[in-house]
């Protein structure tokens, strides 16, 4: 099973001054069975911005292109509903139990209506994919803040999730998610335990995240139970604000799940009209 995974479009101001056709190109010149796209779609969560990010995902060849929300993407009231009409409508929302508090600002919209499902504010979802005679869970978690920058995950989410993966079989889980849960900087999310407690508790082998258009991988082994995922953070893959890293790029998993994993960065510059990029396989 081989996984593309890109993150940070940020189509609107932020957005570089490459040529996207040719990173089209690109992505699609690999083989791959699905496509992860973690979130910061647009710059302002503007309707143009959310338009623009559609169009550009809608012209990558792989039928399961999944995408989260980023931090970014979530400046308007109506960021969900740009968000399931342009970018990704998910065939079932995970809810919250709605007679419980919330720490998320605006988690409901409008609170006087927080039963009506149309109000609520989070993708939050899980989607199995079946490659071959292997199934994949990828459990997408909503980690951004109403009109905010920084990560929170409401826990009441992750234990309606927790419920349901447990009622579903797979063969290898992976997670999206914006914020990183490893903590390396100060970008990353609040409640980051208790999303390593989920991923501990249902053995999910990889995260995957974006947000700080810095790339990283780090892997965690818990000694206790013996269970090790990794963290594959990507850096930018079409924002003109790359000062941390002075590339775009995407990175691209061959054979997720089974034994030999191989992970490639591929790194580009704009050198005039053309993109000029550069291929390293890291594992
Ligand atoms: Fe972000």
């Amino acid at each position: 099973m081989n996984i593309l995974h890109i993150s940070d479009l940020h189509f609107g101001p932020y957005h570089w001054k490459g040529n996207n056709e040719i990173l089209l190109k690109k992505i699609n010149s690999y083989d791959t069975d699905i496509v992860i796209n973690t979130g910061d779609s647009t710059s302002d969560s503007l309707e143009s911005e959310y338009s623009d990010a559609g169009s550009f995902l809608k012209n990558i060849e792989c039928k399961n292109v999944l995408s989260i929300m980023g931090n970014h993407d979530k400046y308007s009231k109506k960021s969900h509903e740009m968000f399931k009409e342009y970018i990704f409508n998910p065939e079932k929302l995970i809810y919250p139990p709605t007679e419980i508090g919330f720490k998320k600002k605006y988690l409901f919209i409008n609170k006087k209506n927080i039963v009506l499902n149309e109000y609520f504010s989070d993708i939050n979802y899980l989607k199995t994919i079946k490659v071959g005679n292997k199934t994949l869970l990828a459990v997408c978690i909503d980690s951004c803040y109403f009109q905010e920058d920084y990560g929170l995950v409401e826990e009441s989410i992750l234990d309606q999730l927790s419920l349901q993966i447990a009622d579903t079989e797979y063969d290898t889980a992976i997670l999206l998610i914006h914020h990183s849960i490893l903590g390396k900087t100060g970008d990353s999310l609040g409640n980051s335990q208790s999303v390593i407690n989920l991923i501990n508790k249902h053995k999910i082998k990889y995260a995957f995240c974006g947000h700080t258009h810095r790339m990283d991988l780090s892997q965690v082994y818990n000694l206790n139970i013996k269970h090790q995922f990794t963290q594959f953070m990507c850096g930018t893959t079409s924002s003109g604000s790359i000062v941390f890293q002075k590339f775009n790029m995407f990175y691209y998993y061959k054979n997720v799940g089974e034994k030999n994993l191989e992970i490639y960065l591929i790194k580009y510059l704009i050198k005039g009209n053309n993109l000029e990029f550069q291929e390293e396989r890291i594992l």
